[in-house]
Order: structure tokens, then sequence, then C-alpha cells
């Protein structure tokens, strides 16, 4: 979603504001723009689409200036054209904003009435106007954004640049992330770490409702109430990432051949390899067996991972788990108790919806675990515990590896909690930390069907609509194969359960349509089986993901067998994963579509 750099710097700014942008591309964004304080006025590049678009441009027409702000653009109010894309401006003040505004419209008309002349079709432009009316008025800047702030509803963060200020640069987060960073005669602003990376020395994260006064030489910070804080500075750990491809054609390549290192290392943040028991990082606050109820609450992919941990947890712990999408879970006045234990999942840490239920889950009392890639994240900062996911930072648009690290430390908590309950003997949970400790290797193992996996996509990329089916955790993978399939090649795709097949999609099947099976030879696999055989009844062709016994036992001739090595059914999707992420990868890679930033997703959706 939106990107935001500020920079006040000791040299000219534009180009870095460029390379700081270049950073946050990985979160998704339509239009780009910048605007620098060339000879004390504000100027601004901005264009359509693609950050090439806008270096072209600055090529055409450089822009000087030693202070500057920069924006990535994902539209939500107006379209993404170059009018549209931020920074918005009056001849006084240049603003960029993440978030909505809310009550844009009343704030507009009021505006207006006393002769503002709007420019775009945005919410974020009534901010530069409004803070504009207050200078106007004789207000200071800092008085200016004081004055605006409180008439702002709706989740933002904001960095204002101002005509004839040379030295100063304000930012403003209520919703959505604004980072600080410092460094040496110079002060930064950015909607992550990553964008901050070059530069900064150390970084400090804005507390919702915080505002900051830069200067380059300090930073005030301001909470809500209008008190002076200070917010810890933190060494740049995220911050050294550099956004390197290695020698893939794609991040999203790289990171899922990644995956057996970065599951690998966040197994061993969970388990104890000597002992094969699992070792959380951090003592929880309560105990499993007091427990009633869990629930589960993420978007996207990690709302899979969590659909897949529900069966983790109830075959293990025997604990009841609900699953919801977050932006349901909070407008749907779910009743929580005190003691209850509700778990979220988010690699970002950021995303709107899931932070939502996590605010409502706390005022109910609930017990709030995180499980989260971002660990500077408000997400992590706001639960009563944190399980890192140790994937680093993933940059392609749709989840990959923060996936399969997130299931990991899931089955390892899962395995916990059934210890804990006396649900699951210490040797049983040694069986199954030592299943655990195997998938590593077995995922690398499933890498390397990579050049089938690339030919049937050839067959995948001709169909017009692919259905996914799967039992018991093959289940939600197959809900997460559909979903990757659509989000990076726009082909459309449904997951569903194998046993409601015939309750509905098996009205599509015919040859054309291309059904994806996946089928660990596990306790429902003949089940499953006599899913595959309605399916070849009626034409469907299918490409049948297994292991050796299941290619065996199948008894129907697939388009494709996927050949996966023989492992404990339990941690399965863990492995599965791979292929269903390769089939899609090599799908896009064929339809030619953009893999890392595929149109209109966005990586961290910090609005609702
Ligand atoms: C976006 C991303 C998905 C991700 C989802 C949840 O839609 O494109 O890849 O699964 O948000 O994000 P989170 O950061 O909370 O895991």
């Amino acid at each position: 979603m939106c990107g935001i750099i500020g920079i006040l710097g000791q040299s000219a700014v534009s180009g870095r504001l460029i390379d700081a942008l270049r950073r946050l591309e990985y979160r998704g964004y339509d239009s780009t723009g910048v605007a620098t304080l060339d000879d004390g006025h504000l100027e601004r590049r901005r264009a359509e689409g693609k950050l090439k678009n806008l270096e072209v441009r600055l090529r055409a027409e450089p822009l000087s200036g030693d202070a500057g702000i920069g924006h990535t653009r994902w539209a939500t109010h107006g379209k993404p054209t170059e009018y549209n894309a931020h920074p918005h401006a009056t001849e006084r003040v240049a603003v960029v904003h993440n978030g909505i505004i809310e009550n844009f419209r009343t704030l507009r008309h009021g505006l207006e009435a006393k002769g503002a002349k709007f420019a775009s079709d945005t919410d974020s432009e009534v901010v530069a106007h409004l803070v504009h009316s207050y200078l106007l008025m004789g207000y200071s800047p800092q008085e200016a954004v004081k004055a605006s702030l409180p008439q702002l509803r709706g989740a933002f963060a904001l960095v204002f640049l101002f005509k004839g200020y040379r030295d100063l640069l304000i930012g403003a987060r209520r919703g959505s992330p604004l980072a600080v960073g410092y460094g040496d005669g110079e002060t930064y602003l950015g909607s992550d770490a990553i964008a901050l990376a070059p530069f900064a020395q150390g970084i400090s994260y804005l507390e919702d409702g915080d505002w900051v006064v830069l200067s380059r030489q300090r930073g005030v910070i301001r909470d809500a109430n209008d008190a002076v804080v200070t917010r810890e500075v933190l060494e740049p750990g995220g911050a050294s990432f550099v956004a390197d491809k290695a020698n893939y054609r794609h991040f999203m390549a790289k990171e899922i051949c990644e995956q057996p290192d970065v599951v690998g290392r966040t197994l061993a943040h969970y388990v104890d390899m000597r002992t094969e028991r699992v070792a959380l990082p951090i003592k929880l606050p309560f105990d499993f067996s007091n427990v009633r109820r869990v629930t589960i609450t993420a978007c996207g992919t990690a709302s899979y991972a969590g659909a897949i941990a529900k069966y983790w947890f109830e075959r293990l712990a025997h604990i009841p788990v609900d699953v919801d999408i977050a932006s349901e879970f909070r407008y749907r006045e779910a009743p929580l108790r005190k003691g209850d234990l509700a778990l979220f999942i988010s690699q970002s840490g950021e995303t709107a919806d899931t932070l939502a239920a996590l605010r409502y889950a706390k005022e109910r009392g609930a017990h709030t675990v995180s499980v989260v890639n971002v660990p500077t994240s408000t997400i992590a900062r706001e639960s009563e515990t944190v399980l890192p996911t140790l994937a680093g930072p993933e940059i392609g648009v749709a989840s990959t590896k923060a996936f399969t690290c997130q299931l990991m430390a899931l089955a390892a908590l899962a395995v916990a909690a059934g210890t804990e309950r006396g649900e699951i003997s210490v040797s049983e949970e040694r069986k199954l930390v030592s299943a655990l400790i195997e998938v590593p290797r077995l995922m690398g193992a499933a890498l390397a069907s990579e050049p089938q996996i690339e030919k049937l996509a050839r067959y995948v990329a001709k169909a017009r609509d692919v259905l996914y089916l799967g039992r018991g955790t093959s289940y939600p993978l197959a809900l997460e194969g559909a979903l990757k399939l659509k989000e990076i090649s726009y082909i459309h795709a449904e997951g569903y359960a194998a046993g409601e097949l015939k309750h509905g999609p098996i009205a599509l099947i015919d040859e054309n349509m291309p059904v994806v099976v996946i089928a660990p030879f596990d306790g429902v696999f003949e089940k499953t089986v006599s899913n595959m055989q309605e399916v070849v009844a009626r034409g469907g062709k299918i490409i049948l993901i297994t292991d050796a016994k299941g290619a065996a036992e199948s008894a129907i001739e697939p388009v494709a067998t996927v050949l996966l090595p023989d492992m404990a059914p339990t941690f399965a999707p863990i492995v599965y994963s791979v292929p269903i992420q390769l089939l899609a990868y090599h799908a896009a890679v064929i339809m030619g579509t953009d893999v890392d930033q595929p149109r209109n997703l966005a990586k961290s959706v910090t609005v609702e």
C-alpha cells in the first residue's frame, strides 16, 4: 500500500527519494511522485504507473533541493492518474499520505466554500488545503499541522514539506505506520524501515497519535495529548536489508527457494533439536490447560495459515478453534471472554483489519498472541505475546515464505498446547517435533519438482478457470493455491473442500478445466480418491500432487502427478505449499504479468 519517504539532507535529495521509493515498490502501487524545496519553492514531479515513468520525468525536468518528500500511491479515492498522484500541494505546503481520510468530503466542501481550488479526486489533497488554510491565517507550519490533525477522521501517516522552510519536515501517524530515521546531520521519515535502509543510523517508530517536527539535527515527537515524548531509537536491523533478487528473475522465485532455510530458521526458534521437544522462545502468560477456545484472525494468505492451524490445534490439543478473516471478525461482535486466546497472524504486522481485530480482543480481556514477520510492526508491539516468524523481509506481494514460516510457528505452538493440556504424551511430542525437523529438507526436495511444474504451468496458463481441491489440512491449502494463482496470473481459480465438490463446483467441470488435487497419502486420502473419480467421470483433467503411495493408490489417470517425498501427513501442508506456489509462479511468468507487484494488489494493507 502507499509508501512514504521524507528526507532533510545535506545534499540534493531527489536521487535518494527515488532510491527509497524503489525500496517501497514491493508494497504495491500504481503512481508515484516527489516534491522538493527547489530554491525555497515547492516543486513536484509525478507520474502514472511505475517508478521508471517518474525517473523519465525527472531526467527531463530535474529537481534540485536538499529537502524533499516522495510517495508510491495505491489508489483508493480516484483513479491512478498523474493528477491524483502524491505529493498533493498548495503553493505553501506539500503532503504525502498513506491511509484514508474518511471525512474528506465534508472538509473539502468547507474548504471549497472558502475558495480552495482542488486539483485531484483524492481524499489526501484535503489535508494540504486544510493546513494551507491555517497558514493563510498566520499560523506557523507546526501550529497549522497541530490545528489540522484533530479534524481528520480515519487512518493516516502524513509527511509535510513547507515552502520557505528548508530545515523542516513534519510527520504524523494515526493508524498507518511511520518511522523516523536519524543520520549524520540528516533526518528522515519513512513508512517502513526498508525505505530508510541506506540512510538511517537509528530508527524510531512513532506510536499511534504521535506527530514529529524534524530539523536536520533533531526530532521532537509529541503524542496525541501534545506532550513531548521520547521513542526508543533502534538499530536499523531490517534496514541493513538490501532489496536484492540475487540471480532470480523475481523476488517471488527467490522467496520460494529460500523456504527450506527460513522455515528451518523459524523451526530452530521454536524447538530444541537436541531433546526434540518444543521450546517456545517466550513464556506464555497463560496455561493452555485453562484455554477454552482459540480465535484465529488474519487476512489473505495469513488467514489460510490460520485455517490449517485450526486442524492442528483441534487434533493435537483438543481445543475448539474459530478462524475468521479480520474484516469480518472486527464488525461481527464476536463474543470473546477474559482468558480466551485470540491469535493473530500477519506477515507485515500492519494490516488494518487484523490490527483492529487485535484491539477488539484486547478490549475484551482476551490473551492476545500474534505470529508476525516484522517484529517492529504495530501488531507485534500491541500484542501481549509475539511469536516471530523468521522469514526475513518478504518483497513479492504474494506471500510465500512468510506463509510457510507462519505454519511452522503455529505447528510448534499447537504441539506445545497439546503437551501442556496432556492431550499428547512427551513421546508423541518428540515424534511430532522430529517430523517438523524433517520439514526443511522435504521442502528442499519439493523444490526439485520445479522443472515438471514449469511444464504443467504451460497447460494451466491456457485455462480460463482452475479448481483446487483438498481435504483436511489440504483444504485450506487448496484455498491458498487458488488465491496464489489468481493473485499473480489473473487466471480465475477456486479452492474447494474435495467433499463439497458435488454441492456445486462439479457443475463447472469439463475437459477444459484443470483440477489441481492436493492429496498426500493421509487418513482421508481414499475419500479424496472418490472425489477425483467424480471429476474424471465428467472429463475433468486432474493434476495430482501426492506422494508415491498416493500415486499408487489413486486409481485414476491424472494429466500429471507431481510426486513429493513421503512424510508424516500432519505437517504435509508446509511441504505441499511449495508446488502450489511454483505452479502459480510459473503460470504468471507465462502469462507475462508483473509477478512481484501484481496489478491492484498491495503488500501491506493499511486501509480497511
Ligand atoms: C495482502 C497481501 C497478501 C497478504 C495479506 C495479509 O493482501 O497481498 O499477500 O496475505 O495482505 O497481509 P499480512 O501482512 O497481514 O500477512
